[in-house]
């Protein structure tokens, strides 16, 4: 058993397994041959708006079938990943191809430990004002701190300077370099500049040589996951915590961010939650990733706006809005009204439809039942979470109602996540970052073997607008309407 098991867990265990074997009854589980065999490009297709059925690339690290309603990492099913895997099984999984062996999995953890730990960044990012940010600003800058730890400044300018203490790398407009702490309420940071001395050059050669390697992805999957722990304390006016050695990558993060050490069902809840968002397919965020990447900047550039896209609330951003739309509902019997305004007002129902499934989010299939399991359990002390998960299965039932069997709108994975996460105390403005914490795997894993076969990515666009305009002098111009 590679995680911590008790009564509670176990539990969890079978849930997902019922879970998994209701999706196999009602869902057929054959792969779609024209998405899985290998490309003989040029390729045709057809395609829609938003790229929508465009093929960009081949890939081995995850696929979506979306009629079916199935998740695969690796060739390996999501509910068995979720029912006996954890994060660093599943992040090493997606990065390397396999599982890992014993000792492999041992050397994974402890690069994750090594990693963890980022005392030096975490001063620097304390000199911004973290608790006024949008948590996923803070995430995204965070990111960008941990490639300038690394690289210690921009190395390629560096190199071709000749006065060193002049440097004034691509981002140091946007890092602050020194704090001074005065105990005032809201941080406080200025710029200074940084000299520097020429036998770090050396140093950062060697180091940017891995910015594109594989243990920058570890760098990555592991100090995504301090930062976002960082941004949740600071936002609450607290300092960060030291990771816990013995905890795992989910008990840490969640030991991080408040506080406590997690109990096995937490752990073990967080650590499914992770699984589950790690990667799928060529979603917003994983393309975002990806076309960085293709132009042959760092990984760190490409996980910065790998989180910028998944801020969106079309994307990651969705289920901080599913928990403030259950509470604007304000309870089970007000659903069918709600529901019936939505869809005169042809509003965009949050934790509902999908651009690849068009079946039930096999992600949403774990997490409903897990939501129901945390909220019921709760209920005695605290039942406003089990009122909302009453309020969420009303809304599922009119939403398949109203729209289901024609539209194929089902809830995806980000309808029951808040409900989990709330139940286990976290705050809404730190569900996005979750999911940031988790995907990061799938960025790596898939910018890593896109970059196996490089092409930079350039789709075109088709130009509708005018020609044969004459240029107007700004005295004789009219405003256009
Ligand atoms: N509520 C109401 N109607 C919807 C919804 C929804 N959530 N989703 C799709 N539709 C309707 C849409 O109005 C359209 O109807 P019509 O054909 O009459 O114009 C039809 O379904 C197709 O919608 P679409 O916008 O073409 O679908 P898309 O593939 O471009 O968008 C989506 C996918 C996820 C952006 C969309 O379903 C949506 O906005 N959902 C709400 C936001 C959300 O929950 N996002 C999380 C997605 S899953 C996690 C992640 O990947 O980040």
């Amino acid at each position: 058993m590679p995680y911590r098991s008790d009564k509670e867990t176990r539990a969890i265990t079978k849930i997902i397994l019922e879970a998994g074997a209701k999706a196999r009854k009602e869902t057929e589980t054959t792969p779609e041959p024209d998405l899985t065999k290998p490309m003989d490009w040029p390729v045709t297709c057809t395609v829609g708006p938003g790229l929508e059925g465009a093929i960009a690339c081949e890939t081995k690290v995850g696929y979506v079938n979306g009629a079916k309603g199935w998740l695969i990492y690796r060739g390996y099913d999501i509910f068995e990943l979720c029912a006996y895997s954890t994060f660093e099984e599943v992040s090493y999984l997606l990065l390397n191809g396999n599982l890992p062996t014993h000792s492999q999995l041992e050397d994974y953890k402890n690069q994750l430990l090594k990693y963890r730990n980022m005392n030096k960044m975490m001063s620097i990012l304390m000199g911004y004002p973290i608790e006024n940010m949008n948590s996923m600003a803070a995430i995204r800058l965070g990111s960008n701190l941990m490639r300038y730890e690394l690289l210690g400044a921009d190395a390629e300018h560096i190199r071709d300077m000749e006065t060193l203490g002049k440097v004034i790398s691509s981002d140091e407009d946007s890092i602050a370099m020194e704090t001074v702490p005065k105990g005032e309420k809201n941080a406080i940071y200025h710029f200074d500049k940084r000299e520097m001395d020429r036998s770090e050059i050396k140093k950062m050669d060697t180091k940017l040589e891995s910015v594109m390697g594989r243990e920058s992805c570890y760098h990555l999957i592991s100090g995504v996951a301090t930062i976002a722990a960082a941004v949740a304390r600071l936002k609450k006016r607290r300092l960060p915590l030291e990771p816990d050695p013995t905890l795992s990558h989910a008990g840490n993060f969640l030991y991080m961010m408040t506080g406590e050490k997690p109990t096995p069902l937490e752990e073990r809840v967080m650590d499914i939650a992770l699984i589950l968002h790690a990667d799928h397919g060529m979603n917003a965020s994983t393309f975002a990733a990806m076309v960085v990447a293709s132009t042959l900047a760092d990984i760190y550039f490409s996980v910065g706006s790998g989180i910028a896209a998944l801020s969106g609330p079309l994307h990651g951003g969705a289920n901080e809005h599913v928990l403030y739309m259950l509470r604007d509902i304000g309870g089970s019997k007000n659903v069918k009204k709600w529901v019936n305004k939505a869809i005169k007002e042809k509003k965009r129902v949050m934790g509902f439809g999908h651009r690849v499934y068009k079946a039930y989010d096999p992600r949403a299939r774990v997490l409903g039942p897990i939501a129901e399991y945390l909220a019921q359990r709760t209920r005695h002390v605290n039942d406003e979470n089990w009122k909302m998960f009453q309020t969420a299965q009303s809304l599922e039932k009119e939403i398949l109602d109203a729209f289901g069997r024609d539209k194929r709108i089902f809830p995806n994975v980000d309808f029951y996540s808040g409900i989990v996460y709330s139940c286990m105390g976290i705050p809404a403005d730190m569900f996005t970052p979750i999911f940031a914490v988790s995907r990061v795997s799938g960025w790596t894993a898939r910018v890593m073997e896109y970059l196996e076969n490089n092409r930079i990515f350039r789709p075109r666009a088709m130009y509708v607008g005018a020609f044969d305009r004459k240029y107007v002098q700004e005295e004789d111009r009219e405003e256009v309407k």
